[in-house]
């Protein structure tokens, strides 16, 4: 053996007390500090199962869990507000609801003026196909028609908003004389 063997090399640890055919084993531990992480876990643990387990101080995941969607509930129906469905006859309303027709594209199947074109029809007119009232208006907006073309808009706009594009229909559209009126679709209301 040279002098490098291993009687030479330095070992944290000291040898065990056997030894056979000249192999020794070493001892070896884990360094102190992993060491105290394990005894902290284990620490952990007990505290963690007496608080959860034994004294029951601590909500399980089921409990947890539904807390927390109780709390979702609250949260939702604190946001989910209302709306009146009444006409808006302030000024801000209606040309809000100016800029959403165009914008939206209702202009495209109503016409630029609401006059309607060869896919919807005129909203300028006393004659209307589902109602001239605002809840009406309202509702064919949000909903469409979807079997006849009209598009749903409850995606795309929130109920504020529709309720300002059906104030400008019925306060601003309904009435007025554009030209190259499409002719008249539905019922009469005065
Ligand atoms: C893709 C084409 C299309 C678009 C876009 C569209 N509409 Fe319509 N709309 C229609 C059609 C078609 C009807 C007729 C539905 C029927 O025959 O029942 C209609 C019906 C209506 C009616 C009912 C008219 C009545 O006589 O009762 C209103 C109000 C209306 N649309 C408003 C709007 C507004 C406001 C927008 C934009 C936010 C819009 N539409 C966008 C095609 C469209």
């Amino acid at each position: 053996m040279s002098k490098n063997n291993t009687e030479e090399v330095k070992y944290d640890g000291k040898p065990m007390e056997h030894e056979f055919d000249g192999i020794k084993e070493l001892n070896n531990p884990p360094p102190p500090w992993l060491m105290y992480m394990f005894y902290i876990t284990v620490g952990i643990s007990i505290i963690y199962w007496i608080y959860y387990h034994v004294s029951g101080a601590g909500d399980l995941q089921e409990a947890e869990y539904l807390n927390e969607m109780k709390q979702a509930e609250k949260d939702i129906s604190k946001n989910v507000k209302t709306i009146e469905i009444v006409l808006l006859n302030d000024e801000a309303s209606i040309a809000a609801g100016e800029a959403l027709f165009t914008e939206k594209g209702c202009t495209a199947c109503h016409g630029k003026h609401g006059e309607g074109n060869a896919i919807g029809p005129n909203l300028t007119d006393n004659y209307w196909l589902h109602g001239a009232d605002v809840k009406s208006v309202f509702n064919v907006v949000k909903n469409g028609v979807p079997t006849k073309g009209m598009t749903p808009f409850k995606g795309q706009l929130s109920d504020d908003k529709i309720l300002q594009l059906s104030s400008f229909v019925l306060l601003k559209l309904k009435g007025s004389n554009p030209e190259n009126p499409k002719d008249p679709q539905g019922v009469l209301v005065n």
